[in-house]
């Protein structure tokens, strides 16, 4: 084996797992497919969404569910970002034991076994959960009384995108309320997801209704706060949001998070400028059947195209023609077709989301040249 693994996944973020003999090896001299962070553009990503939170007097608390990687989630850190938000409890504890205590779990936490690792998590870690129910948060205020110890919790309200979520008004007040009563819980705030805003093409449009929406999720906290409840954070946004969400009045927390590697559907669909492509696959042509075309070793299994499909880098005339499990098709135009087998083809990921949970590691490179490779801790974690 090439690369040793770590002896547990709680070795220390950030741990060179790579034989030093291959730490400045140039990126096309690695054996393929890898997924690849360009480290210099990711950081400036990390830097600019730091920034403009920071400029519009926000917490950044990003979401690691693409990264799922403490070592990451400590850049971020660094950055100025409060912590994470996490899909996951078994995200959290990936997080926490790699160093993160904020953390937020942006998700319904369900059955006994999950409120018990909550719990348990408040040792180590100070997370908040979200909810929008009763029946999710009762049990867990008996189990952290037991224990003696206290979780927070915010109120998750649904601004229009229909998935989960207390309605705005009167049923959001009265969970908040119940929660406020129940022992070993402190009730924090509360919580909305624009996600359904994110595509819409024309932006005067766009950003009205994720002002309106915003609006919403505000004067919830609006009721909270009259009837004398605590409501520090109100949180919402997402990468494909940002730039508007970010100037929205009363939002205190920011989740945006998959940012940091950009990737076309955030700037093709959702119309994000300023951030750069830092994640990339590097592939092999292994099959060259054809003068137009040329097959990768890099299908399905290494990339997914559902939401946005991969962009060849380098090769203006090369597109993705199809993609199998273990194949890319390319078709070639003639400025690409001196393309070899044996060449390397890199490609940037459509969508992040979904590749790198097909990974087990990063390779972080700087100038191509290998400087880090980080195991993504947090893949498969998801309990
Ligand atoms: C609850 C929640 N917050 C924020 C986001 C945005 O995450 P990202 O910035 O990585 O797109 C999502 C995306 O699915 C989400 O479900």
């Amino acid at each position: 084996m090439l690369f040793g693994r770590p002896a547990s996944l709680s070795s220390p973020p950030g741990t060179l797992i790579v034989p030093l003999s291959l730490i400045g090896t140039s990126k096309k001299e690695l054996d393929t497919p890898i997924l690849c962070i360009d480290l210099d553009r990711m950081e400036a990503n990390i830097e600019k969404m730091a920034q403009l939170c920071k400029a519009h007097g926000m917490q950044w608390r990003p979401h690691e569910k693409c990264h799922k990687t403490p070592a990451i989630a400590l850049k971020e850190i660094a950055a100025g970002a409060i912590g994470v938000t996490c899909a996951k409890v078994s995200e959290a504890e990936v997080m926490a034991a790699g160093g993160v205590t904020d953390i937020l779990i942006a998700n319904m936490i369900v059955g006994q076994r999950k409120w018990e690792r909550v719990a348990a998590l408040r040792r180590w870690a100070d997370p908040v959960i979200a909810c929008d129910h009763y029946a999710q948060v009762e049990p867990l205020s008996a189990i952290c009384q037991k224990l003696g110890v206290t979780v927070r919790v915010i109120v998750e309200v649904n601004i229009g995108l229909d998935r989960v979520g207390t309605r705005p008004g009167q049923d959001t007040l009265q969970l908040a309320q119940a929660i406020d009563k129940l022992p070993g819980l402190k009730l924090a705030g509360i919580m909305g997801y624009e996600g359904h805003l994110l595509t819409i093409e024309d932006p005067k449009e766009k950003e009205g209704k994720i002002r309106e929406a915003m609006g919403v999720l505000v004067g919830c906290r609006d009721q909270l706060l009259k009837s004398g409840l605590c409501c520090d954070i109100v949180s919402a946004g997402g990468t494909g949001s940002i730039y508007i969400t970010v100037g929205c009045p009363g939002i205190t927390e920011m989740q945006a998070g998959g940012g940091i590697f950009m990737d076309p559907f955030y700037r093709h669909k959702c119309g994000v400028p300023n951030l750069e492509y830092a994640l990339t696959v590097l592939a092999t042509v292994v099959s060259r059947p054809t003068l137009e075309r040329a097959v990768l070793d890099s299908g399905r299994k290494t990339m997914n195209p559902d939401v946005a499909l991969p962009v060849v880098v380098g090769l203006e005339d090369a597109t993705i023609k199809r993609l199998s499990a273990e194949h890319c098709e390319l078709t070639l135009g003639p400025k690409s077709q001196d393309l070899k087998i044996g060449d390397k083809v890199e490609l940037v990921i459509g969508y992040g989301d979904f590749t790198t949970v097909l990974h087990d590691d990063f390779y972080g490179f700087r100038n191509d040249r290998l400087e880090v490779v980080w195991p993504i801790q947090g893949r498969g974690k998801i309990q």
